[in-house]
């Protein structure tokens, strides 16, 4: 951590996050909060929640939460320094420059440049397009039917055949060879220094947050490599960015368009299919996948219709998946790529296309198919027992029905016939099945005991929260030591603190856990708790009762697991006796 707690929290309280948030999201008032459209997904009925009281926010659709701080850093992509800049500055409050240990402020300076000379180096491209000796790009550009109004969307440019111009430029704006080199635009070697991208039409490659983190650079014939990209930098990582995301993830359509190119994504933008984004040559990644999954949890692939296309496709469904994004794939045969379609076929085409994409499963059996010849009687047995292998990926009897039904109707095979065999060949799997059901199961009565323990922790501290009144019904009986899991004892216990000190403040007791991703995530759930919780029905004021019980005996079991001596466990005896007759009243 490189500010103080203190410093950290003077800038949270003096940054109002209904003022903050107001900024990016509309927000109306509902009783005691703020309402408005969530910024981290796609809805049409609001159901963000900010709360000025606990000065925290919440959705209740894709449960993003926390506090102002946290709010800028995933609505801006912002580092935790940087959003503290941000509120530092408007708070009108001066961050200790010194508090950051050296080499943090210089990473931080280092990455400042970079951005900076990237954003001089687009400029420099865009500005030599326009020129005489830019001319070739602009009519490869025009060539390839992008408009005066993509090319500036874009910021696309052109290097010139020159090769050392681009140096030369940053060296007038008086930057290191050191910082150039560390750019990846240029070589710099003892005899010549020469630029990366030269005799090519340039594809800035933005951020989310619209800055300058890489280049493209295509050849505009047939050369090789036919595109030349900024390799790994300090600001520049592959696995990590989507090309388009920036205009994506304002697109406010229910899925993203998953495609493979730059000029796919300028094409697909072009005819108004604003929700597309690329992973740029390399395969699309896990990090690529959670990126996409704060703004959507559909996408459509739009890979290439050859070979390699497939491929990827196939191997992207999995990690959509397993991000909780659901996925269909469209496929542009007989052309090659969503560019060559549209421009053949026209936007309604490519719209009734996407309509049309295929549930993913189904896309999977049919590639599965091709690897059969159904003639032969004897492949297409095997087709079918491979049909029904990969049937048993759904666990849920339920859907994985609905999806015996789709493949059977789809590939004309019996529905009955298809479902026996799906579970004949689910019962010859039950010997290692059972086995592992049962240890399974184990595990899982253990699990759901511990969830059950952890859960009456979080709901006793949420309702606290919620309602300080409650604090006089356990005095005595619940401490902080009483919350057993670690993170709730430090929340038990700051809350606590705060409660006898007269003010319980969610969004400063969050600020502790921010340098820690993990337990922020799991305090932010805790308080967010606290906005949808409350105890005003009989039944839950019946489960305050259980619910404090439930708390202390756990914690009393776990003390006399641990008693040292005879005296303690007997002290632990009579408090688990005293436990029996407690009673407590709500109204
Ligand atoms: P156009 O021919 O301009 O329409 O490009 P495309 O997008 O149809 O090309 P392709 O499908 O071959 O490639 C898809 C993406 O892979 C491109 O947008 C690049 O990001 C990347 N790519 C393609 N060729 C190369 C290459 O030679 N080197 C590298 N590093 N990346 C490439
Ligand atoms: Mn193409």
């Amino acid at each position: 951590m490189f500010y103080s707690e203190e410093i950290v929290e003077e800038v949270r309280s003096r940054s109002d996050i209904v003022d903050v948030v107001s900024r990016y999201v509309k927000l109306q008032r509902r009783g005691s909060s703020y309402l408005g459209l969530c910024p981290f997904h796609n809805e049409k009925t609001p159901s963000f929640s900010v709360s000025p009281d606990k000065q925290i926010y919440h959705c209740f659709g894709c449960g993003a939460g926390g506090n102002v701080i946290t709010f800028l850093m995933e609505y801006e992509n912002y580092s935790f320094q940087e959003a503290l800049g941000i509120l530092a500055q408007r708070a009108g409050i001066s961050l200790p420059k010194e508090e950051m240990s050296k080499e943090a402020r210089a990473q931080a300076d280092l990455r400042a440049s970079l951005l900076e000379i990237n954003k001089l180096a687009a400029n420099y491209f865009y500005y030599q397009l326009k020129q005489p000796q830019g001319k070739q790009g602009l009519d490869y550009l025009t060539k390839r039917k992008l408009s005066k109004e993509t090319i500036r969307r874009f910021g696309l440019g052109f290097a010139n055949k020159t090769s050392d111009d681009l140096y030369r430029y940053l060296k007038s704006k008086n930057y290191s060879d050191e910082i150039l080199k560390q750019t990846g635009l240029v070589t710099i070697e003892e005899q010549k220094t020469h630029d990366k991208f030269w005799n090519r039409v340039m594809f800035p490659i933005l951020d989310v947050n619209n800055r300058v983190i890489g280049f493209g650079g295509r050849v505009m014939g047939d050369g090789l490599p036919k595109y030349l990209n900024s390799p790994e930098t300090k600001l520049f990582d592959k696995s990590r960015n989507l090309y388009g995301l920036n205009y994506a993830k304002t697109s406010r359509e229910k899925c993203m368009l998953i495609c493979e190119g730059y000029m796919d994504v300028i094409a697909m933008h072009q005819a108004g299919f604003v929700n597309a984004v690329a992973s740029l040559g390399t395969a699309f990644t896990p990090q690529h996948a959670s990126l996409l999954k704060r703004y959507t949890d559909q996408a459509v692939l739009t890979y290439d219709s050859d070979g390699a296309g497939i491929k990827a496709a196939l191997r992207a469904i999995p990690i959509l998946k397993e991000a909780g994004i659901s996925c269909k794939v469209l496929t542009m045969a007989p052309y090659k790529d969503p560019d060559e379609f549209i421009k053949n076929c026209g936007q309604e085409a490519f719209k009734d296309r996407i309509d049309s994409a295929k549930n993913s499963f189904l896309f999977e059996i049919d590639v599965m198919k091709r690897e059969f010849n159904l003639e032969d009687p004897e492949q297409k047995t095997r087709f079918y027992n491979s049909v029904a292998r990969k049937l048993l990926e759904f666990p849920e009897a339920l859907e994985r029905d609905n999806y015996i039904q789709a493949v059977s109707r789809e590939h004309f095979i019996h529905y009955q016939d298809l479902k026996q065999l799906v579970q004949r060949i689910s019962s010859q799997m039950v010997p290692g099945m059972t086995v592992r059901t049962s240890e399974v199961s184990v595990r899982e009565k253990r699990k759901s005991k511990d969830d059950g323990v952890k859960q009456s922790q979080r709901l006793l501290l949420t309702w606290l929260i919620e309602n300080p009144k409650l604090f006089e019904k356990i005095e005595g009986v619940i401490t902080p030591e009483d919350f057993r899991e670690d993170l709730y004892h430090q929340v038990a216990q700051m809350v606590f603190e705060e409660h006898q000190a007269g003010d319980v403040n969610p969004a400063r007791i969050l600020n502790r856990f921010i340098n820690d991703e993990a337990q922020y995530k799991e305090a932010a759930a805790l308080f967010n708790a606290s906005l949808k919780e409350s105890l005003n029905n009989e039944e839950q004021k019946k489960a305050f009762l259980e619910t404090v019980i439930k708390v202390k005996k756990n914690s009393l079991d776990e003390a006399s697991r641990a008693a040292a001596d005879i005296s303690q466990l007997q002290k632990i005896i009579q408090a688990q006796s005293a436990l029996k007759n407690l009673h407590i009243s709500l109204d």
